[in-house]
């Protein structure tokens, strides 16, 4: 694809975690390379898929990106704009395009707001007035498939796969061009996991959307996915387009992961 066509890039991004060695007595900390010299980009309209075995260091790649953990070396540009190098407040501007999708949202929603409130939160930050908040409260749980009475609810009185909804309307209120997908599917009923995916599908051809999606599921991760990176001990170990990723896997780990994953009948 175009180089002009890129939304976001990450060059050789490192994120270490200090260890203690346990004793309290020996001060020598260790480093925990979570990621160890990441290097993709995300284009306009596109998803790359991320996957992985569990502490390979996807979420930690996520969050770098975002800036919700700062690197701890490398590069992550948006739009050509390095945001590492940017203050916390520098960054405001740019966080309503950068929003993330978690596998449960509940412990990031406010319990004391309604949905309503939650969903309508980032709106009013960026001065929506009550007629245009009510309008796009409406808007976004139709989108995200919510009945419109549900406005009214809190947190603790929706199921996990309405929270997720809840979660995708919240992300979607200051129309995003990057969305940080960690396992959005994984606390989900299989029936619910098809109609979300679709919709996220849909978002992206209705508002030009990228994704950057993250799971463990690799029949999810093809079905989502125009490229697909594979991580393995913080590092990607290869980055393909999606056919060619799972039709011809070139490095033995990601053989390996394909081989453990049952092949969906495609007539299915
Ligand atoms: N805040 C943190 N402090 C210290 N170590 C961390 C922190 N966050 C993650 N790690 C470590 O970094 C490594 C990568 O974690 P990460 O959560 O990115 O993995 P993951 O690929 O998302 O795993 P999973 O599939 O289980 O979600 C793990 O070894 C983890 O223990
Ligand atoms: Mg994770």
């Amino acid at each position: 694809m175009a180089k002009d066509n890129v939304l976001v890039e990450v060059n050789n991004l490192t994120k270490y975690f200090p260890i203690g060695s346990g004793g309290f007595l020996r001060k020598k900390v260790t480093e925990l390379k979570a990621v160890d010299g990441v290097t993709f980009a995300v284009h306009h309209g596109e998803t790359l898929g991320l996957v992985g075995e569990s502490g390979s260091g996807k979420t930690t790649v996520g969050k770098c990106v975002l800036q919700l953990h700062r690197p701890t070396s490398g590069e992550v540009s948006f739009k050509g704009k390095n945001l590492v190098d940017l203050t916390d407040k520098q960054l405001r501007p740019f966080r309503p395009k950068l929003q993330v999708i978690f596998q449960d949202p509940y412990e990031s929603l406010n319990p004391r707001f309604t949905a309503y409130d939650i969903i309508t939160e980032p709106l009013r930050l960026h001065h929506a007035t009550k007629t245009e908040c009510r309008n796009r409260v409406k808007e976004l749980l139709d989108i995200v498939g919510l009945a419109p009475y549900m406005a009214e609810r809190y947190p603790h009185e929706f199921s996990g796969g309405q929270r997720q909804r809840l979660g995708v309307a919240r992300a979607l209120a200051l129309q995003p061009e990057f969305i940080v997908c960690d396992e959005p599917l994984s606390a989900l009923d299989v029936s619910i996991q098809a109609q979300v995916l679709n919709l996220l599908d849909d978002l992206q051809r209705q508002f030009g959307v990228a994704y950057l999606f993250i799971s463990h599921d690799l029949s999810v991760v093809r079905h989502i996915s125009h490229r697909v990176a594979v991580m393995y001990l913080g590092k990607i170990m290869e980055i393909a387009p999606r056919d060619a990723l799972y039709d011809r896997p070139l490095h033995p780990y990601t053989q390996a992961l394909l081989s453990a994953v049952p092949v969906p009948d495609p007539k299915v």
